[in-house]
């Protein structure tokens, strides 16, 4: 049992040269959203990032498997961005919040479960060329798993033995709060106390280490998107503004109470205004009574320069399908958002050989698209 763990753990080499991590999710599960709401492999920068994170797998009868209506060959042209650059490591994720608890319960449960997802985790790795699992289990001991799971997680995978440890420091506000607030916020708002006063990156990431994570494997997490908010009274548009629902959805993503930053860069070119929070180190913008909480590319260089600054161990993103991928949104050129971090932290590709597929902004990627209003009904107070 131990020494399977271990060998899990060290499928992932240690990572030499670039000082910083940057590691990049690709989602692939908005293959149904139209045009450039599904990112495909093609537009995969494969010289961006240090680390290309898959998601997702799936769990079936303790094994891990392929992400229900997914394709093995998915998996192998993944890793076929390997060839095109030779000092990327690709991940396979497992988990996330739609994936539930149900099967990490039931696979954390015995040793004998254990085992099996072990056992079949370093083959499955092995067999379609990932480097390495990451794990994303929301969350082990709440929603839905009970108190015991926390133990049993530290069992599956003997915390020091992980390479990294990637912090969601994101979806710290949203419309669930009943006010406007950022999506992640760098530093606290100087009207929030009490529990949502540790909302914010600066908090959770000192609180990791304060409980003894070491900085260097200490990934911050990047949100290449925001969350939005119908005010309830379109003159109050600050910071803690009412609120009772999400916004519209965006014509490409498709979600309540969310934006890509390419669908932000649409309502920033449609009249919304701006605004720097200077607090928090993050902007937010509105227009009528929509508003939204987000990152740009001043956040992002902020923030990264601020994790250089704390010793941590680099950043993470997801998803590199919500950055302006094509350039055709935002005129910042191509993934702005995530060249940002990779432009701060130094993150080197002379040892890339490959270079980009040039974005496929012609065919089915309609550039005129990107000017297209979004869906901006107003809705009534
Ligand atoms: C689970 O994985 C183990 C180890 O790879 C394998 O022996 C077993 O047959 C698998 N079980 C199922 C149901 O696929
Ligand atoms: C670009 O889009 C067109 C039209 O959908 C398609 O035929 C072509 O294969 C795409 N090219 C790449 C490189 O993805
Ligand atoms: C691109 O979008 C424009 C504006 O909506 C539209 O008029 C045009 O027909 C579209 N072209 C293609 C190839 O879809």
């Amino acid at each position: 049992m131990q020494q399977s763990v271990i060998s899990l753990n060290l499928l992932l080499k240690a990572q030499l040269g670039s000082a910083y991590q940057l590691m990049c999710y690709f989602n692939s599960w908005p293959q149904y959203q139209p045009d450039v709401g599904d990112m495909k492999l093609d537009d995969i920068d494969p010289c961006l990032c240090t680390h290309l994170i898959y998601s997702f797998a799936g769990i079936w009868e303790n094994n891990i498997t392929v992400a229900k209506r997914k394709d093995l060959d998915d998996y192998k042209d993944f890793n076929d961005l390997k060839n095109r650059n030779n000092k990327l490591k690709t991940l396979l994720s497992i988990g996330c919040w739609n994936f539930g608890a149900g099967s990490f319960i039931t696979m954390v449960s015995t040793p004998k479960s254990r085992y099996s997802f072990i056992t079949s985790v370093i083959k499955f790795l092995r067999k379609y060329g990932f480097d390495g699992l990451n794990l994303a289990w929301q969350y082990p001991g709440c929603y839905g798993s009970p108190p015991r799971d926390r133990h049993l997680f530290t069992i599956l995978i003997q915390s020091r033995y992980l390479d990294y440890i990637q912090v969601m420091t994101y979806d710290l506000h949203g419309s669930w709060d009943g006010y406007t607030g950022e999506n992640s916020p760098l530093y606290k708002s100087p009207i929030e106390a009490g529990v949502k006063a540790f909302h914010n990156i600066k908090y959770i990431m000192d609180n990791w280490k304060k409980k003894g994570a070491s900085p260097k494997k200490l990934i911050v997490g990047f949100p290449a998107y925001g969350h939005t908010f119908i005010l309830s009274d379109s003159t109050k548009t600050g910071i803690g503004a009412p609120s009772n629902r999400g916004g519209h959805p965006g014509p490409y993503t498709k979600k309540t109470g969310l934006w890509a930053y390419y669908e932000i860069c649409t309502f920033l070119k449609n009249g919304a205004i701006e605004v720097w929070n200077a607090a928090q180190q993050v902007p937010y913008a509105f227009r009528g009574n929509e508003w939204v909480g987000y990152d740009n590319i001043k956040s992002f260089h902020i923030k990264a320069q601020w994790l250089k600054r704390n010793n941590f161990g680099g950043a993470m993103v997801w998803a590199i399908g919500m950055d302006d991928y094509t350039g055709s949104f935002c005129d910042q050129g191509t993934f702005p958002l995530t060249s940002t971090l990779k432009r701060t932290l130094k993150v080197h590709s002379a040892s890339c050989q490959g270079t980009a597929l040039p974005a496929n902004v012609t065919g089915s990627r309609n550039s005129s698209s990107g000017v297209l209003e979004p869906v901006l009904q107003q809705s009534s107070k």
